[in-house]
């Protein structure tokens, strides 16, 4: 929600700053905007919709400092406008600031400010945050040991009620910046001779990769040489430099036309790197040595939570699945979002998970604080490094799938599968799974990238099934056990990127209600793998058919469909049933995509989306 981008440097920093808002448009786009310091004043240009439209706007001015700020906003007060759109400068001109989050107590502030004879020009919370730092900078005398400017954002911070990532700079004071967090992301990218402060390391590693991840309740004063961190309450912090794993290459298109292109066929690469180093020497167990639970202690477990939200909850779901399957023991899985307020009773054994691709969603963060303020430990299954859920959690398992910069999730989500097949057979192999058993499981997981690839095989087929149905505008995804979450997920990703209205059921669920939408109008996706269920859900096909309901079928080799039963079928290959809903993942995520291109979306951001909810 909200990219943000500051540069003290040493260089032009409209160029760096326009380019750093590209690579973090995918967190908000609905307008843009940069502040640079120069000849005395702040160059200001804002635009509605995407950075590109920016970068047209900013050509027409002459933008030569090296010290400016950037914003790509995902609206949260105040419509779509320019005038909305950040950075926002306070109304004595003195200082600039962009914000990601939501600062609560805005109204009350607002009014004071007015009463001061402050004005403003948008609706928006953080012209009053911006407004509330030029209040104090102009009202107070210089504090002993710290700058104005500083010691004015400190004392703003202090009142602010809410979220916030915020970077300002001071019109007296070139070559220095000011950022703070509290809820937000931010991240420093230290540089030789330049500082940079972003949301995320993406805007930051075209320059450097040694970065320093900002924590809640801290401060940091910037320079292009010099950085110094404190609390708000102004305690001194040493600082932890860390360097990113991934280059800039990862962060690119290649020769994909989206990210969402490019993420779905990087899936068996993805996968490999997901399971690298964490099988045991004998290949009959997974080995997690990041959740900081011994053996003996995991085997006093005998219950499980899961939190997430979207597509992650989907992944918490299948866990769930495998879990219980495999390890014989109870899961439940909550929205984070319903978790954080619903007070459930938690036994004393049980172990809390959370399940969030970027580590920064604000429910999933709540869920985490919540859980742990009721005593329990807290492991998290996260892709981001250094992420606040990382970073809270008491262990956990890093996805190392790169960056995923698509909206709609999709090499995180079979990540977020294959990770749960591998605590349930870790789990598994603590208790009753045989040593023969874990060594199958553990060869199953292995062959999950092969099989993948050739499942991709069947993108040729599934863009021809897209062209035949993208006209539709309602979708029915159909499955079981396992794939009931895929069914799920399937309909959640062709409502966020074609904006089909779409639902997934349990395949037999179907005729308890979804089945009155049933109509040639209406296509029904279902997973029909091999095994004990095939048979029920080819009688629900029948039901379907029975009602002039196209059916696109996707079933496993070796499946024999009734003559004329299925308008399309989508062959995927036949596997273990740890691995089936990693490749079932595959049809739907490239049916999706290719529906959505054929309608002419903005595949890689949907609207109303932003590809980490950091706001309530
Ligand atoms: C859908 C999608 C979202 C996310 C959800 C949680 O394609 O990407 O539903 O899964 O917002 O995000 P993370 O995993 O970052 O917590």
């Amino acid at each position: 929600m909200c990219g943000i981008v500051g540069y003290v440097g040493k260089q032009k920093a409209s160029p760096f700053i326009l380019e750093g808002l590209k690579r973090l448009e995918y967190r908000g786009y609905d307008s843009t905007g940069v502040a640079i310091l120069q000849g005395g004043a702040f160059s200001l240009v804002k635009k509605t919709g995407r950075v590109a439209n920016l970068e047209r706007e900013v050509a027409k001015f002459n933008l030569n400092g090296t010290f400016g700020i950037g914003h790509t906003r995902w609206a949260t007060h105040g419509g779509v406008t320019d005038a909305n759109a950040h950075p926002h400068v306070s109304s004595d001109g003195k200082i600039a600031l962009i914000h990601n989050g939501v600062i609560e107590n805005y109204s009350s502030m607002k009014k004071f400010l007015v009463s001061k004879g402050y004005t403003f020009s948008s609706e928006t919370d953080t012209e009053v945050l911006c407004n509330l730092i030029a209040y104090h900078y102009a009202k107070e005398p210089e504090v002993v040991g710290e700058n104005r400017f500083f010691a004015s954002v400190r004392k703003t911070l202090l009142h602010a009620e809410g979220t916030y990532g915020i970077v300002t700079m001071c019109v007296d004071l070139p070559g220095e910046m000011v950022a703070a967090r509290k809820g937000s992301p931010l991240i420093l990218g230290l540089g030789d001779g330049e500082n940079i402060v972003a949301s995320d390391v993406s805007a930051i590693v075209a320059r450097t990769q040694n970065v320093v991840y900002l924590k809640d309740g801290e401060i940091v004063r910037l320079t292009p040489k010099e950085f110094q961190i404190t609390t708000l309450d102004q305690e001194a912090v040493s600082p932890f430099v860390d360097k990113v794993t991934w280059s800039i290459a990862d962060a690119e298109l290649g020769a994909h036309a989206h990210f969402m292109e490019k993420e779905i066929f990087e899936q068996p690469l993805a996968l490999e790197n997901s399971m690298r180093g964490r099988f045991s020497e004998d290949s009959s167990t997974a080995n997690f040595g990041g959740l900081n639970l011994t053996a003996s202690e995991l085997r006093q477990v005998d219950r499980f939570m899961f939190c997430a939200c979207g597509t992650a909850w989907h992944a918490c779901l299948v866990t769930e699945h495998l879990i219980e399957r495999f390890a014989r023991l109870p899961v439940e899985v909550d929205y984070a979002s319903e978790f954080r307020y619903r007070n459930s009773p938690l036994d004393r054994n049980t172990l809390f998970f959370v399940m969030s691709q970027s580590g920064e969603t604000i429910d999933t963060l709540a869920a985490l604080r919540e859980a742990q303020r009721k005593g329990y430990r807290v492991l998290a299954i996260n892709n981001v490094v250094g992420s606040t859920i990382a970073r809270e959690a008491n262990g956990g398992i890093y996805q190392h799938v790169g960056p995923e910069i698509g909206v709609a999730s999709t090499k995180a989500f079979t990540s977020q599968i294959l990770l749960g097949a591998m605590l349930a057979l870790y789990i598994a192999r603590l208790r009753d799974m045989s040593f023969s058993d874990g060594v199958t499981y553990v060869n199953a997981l292995k062959g999950a990238p092969d099989l993948v690839r050739e499942a991709l095989k069947q993108a040729p087929h599934i863009k021809a099934i897209a062209k035949r149905f993208a006209h539709h505008s309602d979708f029915l995804f159909l499955g079981r056990l396992s794939l009931f979450p895929l069914a799920l997920e399937g309909a959640l990703k062709l409502k966020e990127i074609s904006y089909i209205h779409a639902e997934g059921y349990p395949a037999a669920e179907m005729k308890h209600g979804p089945i009155a939408l049933i109509s040639e109008k209406c296509p029904s996706v279902f997973f029909a793998p091999k095994g004990e269920i095939f048979n029920k859900v080819v009688s629900s096909m029948q039901e379907i058919k029975a009602r002039k309901g196209p059916v696109i079928a996707i079933i496993t080799e070796g499946c024999e469909l009734p003559p004329g039963l299925a308008d399309e079928v989508i062959t995927i290959p036949d596997c273990h049933e740890a691995v089936l809903p990693i490749v079932a993942a595959i049809p739907v995520q490239l049916l999706s995509y290719y529906i959505a291109v054929d309608r002419g979306c903005d595949v890689d951001k949907p609207r109303n989306l932003a590809k980490s909810v950091t706001v309530e």
